[in-house]
């Protein structure tokens, strides 16, 4: 997977107003607005039915936006262009492979149906093929490989064309957990190689941070936070986005003069009293001794995760909270601990309007 490659830049991908109605009371995207530089990954992160796909399409032309909406690759607009005009790849979860044709014929599709002479397809296939770490089996037909492999013959026959703009709906989802892991690094390593402009979706939000320059947090039909996977894991922009990336622990409660006060102690937060909702991760609390501690909490659970071990704790707030403590530390359930939380990374979240 290693090998020089010539680089084929990307194109900046310019979207303004592009929204998509299929049905008048439920937008799929409403209006949106999204610079895509050239050569940035960008990952849409969101659950089910929030528009990721739509989105996709709508950038590939295989949808047209509603009117008002426009989309243009450096400088050219190619809101009415044609999908077979654009040179966009796709790459989907079902990888859409031919089974009767061998890896090579499949990589090389593209090539032929653009009368790419016979000679500079194999070239081209070859040199494909040995970035995706598939030489050996060229010629063998792509109903008998596996599936990490056919994922690798669906993301080379993409980039055979040299696309503009890759597009990516979750390619990785039909294949086991730990496959996925290695695959995503390994696509996110080539892409790079390539500064191929990708938009890549996914509803998993550990392969969204793996993969994404940026990542774009959809929901309803929208995107409610775009930013790099650090900013959007540790400043979520809204009580949704922090609920669906990563973990969150949610304590409500009055704070006075500067302290939340919950029945086992109370937590430092400074400023002025309100009634308020403060959100916090796992990692972001240390277990300390019980006995000076402001805020004290009762162990009922506890999960080994290899590297560290996440313990369920009641501090008498609504509901138990999660704290990822070093799996060394000996604790058991019913053992009285101290907590300390990181001032800076307690948030207080605004809600979604939507
Ligand atoms: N061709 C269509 N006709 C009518 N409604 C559609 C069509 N395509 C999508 N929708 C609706 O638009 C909304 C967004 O769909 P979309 O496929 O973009 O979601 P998604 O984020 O890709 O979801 P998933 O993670 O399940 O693939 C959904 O409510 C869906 O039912
Ligand atoms: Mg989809």
């Amino acid at each position: 997977m290693n090998q020089a490659v010539r680089i084929a830049h990307g194109v900046t991908v310019e979207i303004a107003s592009v929204g998509k109605t299929f049905q008048a009371r439920h937008p799929a995207l409403l209006p949106t607005d999204l610079t895509i530089p050239a050569g940035e990954i960008l990952v849409l992160l969101g659950p089910s039915g929030c528009g990721k796909t739509t989105l996709l399409r709508l950038i590939a032309g295989l949808e047209q936006p509603d009117p008002g909406g426009s989309i243009r690759f450096d400088q050219e607009d190619v809101t009415g262009t044609l999908i077979e005009h654009r040179q966009v790849g796709m790459v989907f979860q079902s990888y859409a492979l031919f089974p009767n044709m061998t890896v090579a014929e499949n990589v090389g599709y593209g090539l032929k149906v653009r009368g790419v002479t016979k000679c500079k397809r194999q070239v081209e296939v070859e040199r494909l093929l040995a970035m995706v770490g598939l030489t050996e089996f060229a010629a063998r037909r792509v109903d008998r490989i596996s599936g990490g492999q056919r994922q690798r013959v669906a993301l080379a026959r993409a980039l055979a064309i040299r696309p503009r703009v890759l597009l990516l709906d979750e390619p990785l989802a039909a294949l086991d957990a730990s496959l996925r892991e290695h695959l995503r690094v390994e696509i996110a390593a080539l892409l790079r190689a390539f500064r191929i402009t990708a938009v890549y979706v996914t509803h998993d939000q550990a392969e969204a941070m793996a993969i994404g320059d940026r990542i774009a947090v959809m929901s309803r039909g929208r995107i409610v936070q775009i930013d790099t996977p650090e900013v959007v894991y540790q400043r979520p922009a809204t009580r949704f986005a922090a609920q669906f990336v990563g973990v969150m622990n949610r304590v409500d409660g009055c704070v006075r003069g500067g302290r939340l006060s919950l029945p086992s102690g109370s937590l430092e937060i400074g400023g002025s009293d309100r009634d308020t909702a403060l959100w916090f991760r796992p990692e972001s609390v240390r277990v300390i001794g019980a006995e000076n501690a402001g805020l004290v909490g009762t162990v009922i659970g506890s999960t080994f995760f290899g590297a560290t071990r996440r313990l369920t704790v009641v501090i008498g707030a609504e509901k138990p909270i999660l704290i990822d403590a070093p799996a060394t530390l000996g604790v058991a359930n019913g053992d009285r601990i101290g907590l300390s939380i990181e001032r800076s990374a307690v948030l207080e979240l605004p809600e979604d309007t939507v």
